[in-house]
């Protein structure tokens, strides 16, 4: 509650004194029929209060001493009786640590009188139609009383970059949490790898995973869980996970858990059978040297773009060496070039919290030249080098149809990255020692 509080105010002390801040949560989504998708918390919304039921709004009030107001369902022993437990204002406010609660009802009465003569109105802006048109009514219903010598906000502000901002960097609570998310989600390629056998279909595999964060209490997968076999590795979003698992071929996992709100994300690359041919040996030890790579240069005062070029650039060396690069070229050309572009297409790393590709920005934005940001304690971002080869003229064969990422989870500390995703066997040695004792 410590964590609401002072995060609120924060936020508070970026607004000009008397300044109104909005924040709604995510409203709830119909999947079909009379059913509707598990319900998830608007992230920034969460941050900031912790509440987790749809139809809610947080206002906050800046000044000397910010004010905090919650907008909440009211308690209804009807609906309870079919959905479950609801805070109501009442509660909400104690379990909370806002200063006020109120029934989500009374938010427009509110909010006209909140903003008369506020000199300013932040929310995520132009993001929510049905959230800018509100806005519209509360500044319409405050212009009203104009006559009476009321002003409306001059001042119409975006919150979104501020709590984005924010969250960027995590605080020991949060890093706790990620630890936690990353220990479950480790433990699930871990079982994955003892439970996969040549002919189990991929979504089986899945269900494994699925039984390991559910059981350790992760609420759910933090993104669609990718569990590709063979060929299927080379598709980077693939998400069918219905093919059967084949003797002879790698699988990639590319799966994390959410929990309390915090995403994992972790990638693991093994044979289905616990014993990589050489082939896939020699393309596995590549990536995962880009990978050491690239955590190597992750410290404060470095830059994020650092980390997707050491990982390049090994991989890029290990493209000549294998014969996937053919061009009589230096590492330096093939490079300037972008050879390395056919076999790996995505980017190193993102930043990682409450979302999978968390807020923040890449860019120091505050730099005329906007150069790569630098990297600072708190920090969480992946890294997540990988080579994906395709049946193709010119290819040595023996690599067709291999895919390959190595994912984990680097927080930014004083001493350089500490991997939150660790528990998760990584080297071949660990990999086929594990395989082979199951
Ligand atoms: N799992 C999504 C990603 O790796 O970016
Ligand atoms: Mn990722
Ligand atoms: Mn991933």
């Amino acid at each position: 509650m410590s964590d609401w509080f002072a995060r609120r105010a924060r936020l508070a002390a970026q607004l000009p004194a008397g300044a109104v801040a909005v924040l709604a949560t995510a409203p709830e989504r119909r999947r079909n029929g009379d059913s509707d998708y598990p319900y998830r918390h608007d992230s920034s919304f969460y941050y900031l209060c912790g509440f987790p039921e749809p139809e809610a709004v947080l206002v906050i009030v800046a000044g000397q001493r910010p004010r905090s107001l919650l907008f909440c369902r009211e308690k209804n022993a009807e609906r309870e009786i079919w959905d479950g437990f609801r805070y109501g204002p009442e509660a909400a406010q104690t379990a909370f640590g806002v200063d006020e609660a109120y029934p989500i009802d009374d938010l427009d009465v509110h909010l006209a009188e909140l903003l008369a003569d506020a000199p300013a109105l932040y929310l995520p802006l132009a993001r929510d139609a049905a959230l800018d048109a509100r806005a519209r009514g509360w500044l319409d219903s405050v212009r009203a009383q104009a006559r009476k010598g009321v002003q409306a906000p001059a001042v119409l502000g975006d919150l979104t970059p501020l709590v984005e901002e924010m969250r960027l960097i995590k605080d020991a609570g949060e890093l706790a949490t990620m630890e936690q998310a990353g220990r479950i989600s480790a433990q699930a390629h871990a079982r994955a790898m003892r439970a996969v056998r040549p002919g189990m279909p991929e979504y089986a595999l899945e269900a494994e995973l699925l039984y390991e964060f559910r059981r350790h209490g992760a609420q759910a997968p933090a993104y669609p869980s990718i569990v590709a076999g063979g060929a299927n590795a080379c598709v980077l979003h693939y998400v069918a996970n219905n093919a059967l698992l084949r003797d002879g071929d790698l699988v990639l996992i590319d799966a994390g858990c959410e929990l309390d709100g915090y995403a994992s994300d972790i990638t693991r690359t093994f044979p289905v059978n616990g014993r990589f041919s050489p082939a896939q040996r020699d393309l596995y030890e590549l990536v995962l040297a880009a990978q050491a790579a690239a955590i190597a240069t992750i410290a404060p005062g470095r830059r994020v773009a650092e980390v997707h070029e050491a990982a390049l650039r090994v991989l890029t060396q290990g493209m000549l060496d294998l014969g996937l690069i053919t061009h009589l070229v230096s590492l330096e050309q093939a490079l300037e070039q972008r050879l390395y572009l056919p076999f790996y297409m995505h980017g190193t790393s993102h930043w990682l919290g409450m979302d999978v590709h968390d807020c923040g920005n890449y860019k120091d934005v505050h730099h005329s030249e906007r150069p790569s940001r630098l990297l600072e304690t708190g920090m969480v971002l992946t890294v997540e080098p990988g080579i994906y080869v395709r049946a193709a003229e010119g290819v040595p064969r023996e690599f067709w149809n291999t895919g390959i990422r190595i994912e984990d989870d680097a927080a930014v500390t004083a001493h350089g990255a500490r991997l939150l995703s660790a528990g998760a066997p990584k080297t071949v040695r660990e990999i086929e020692d594990l395989m082979q004792h199951d």
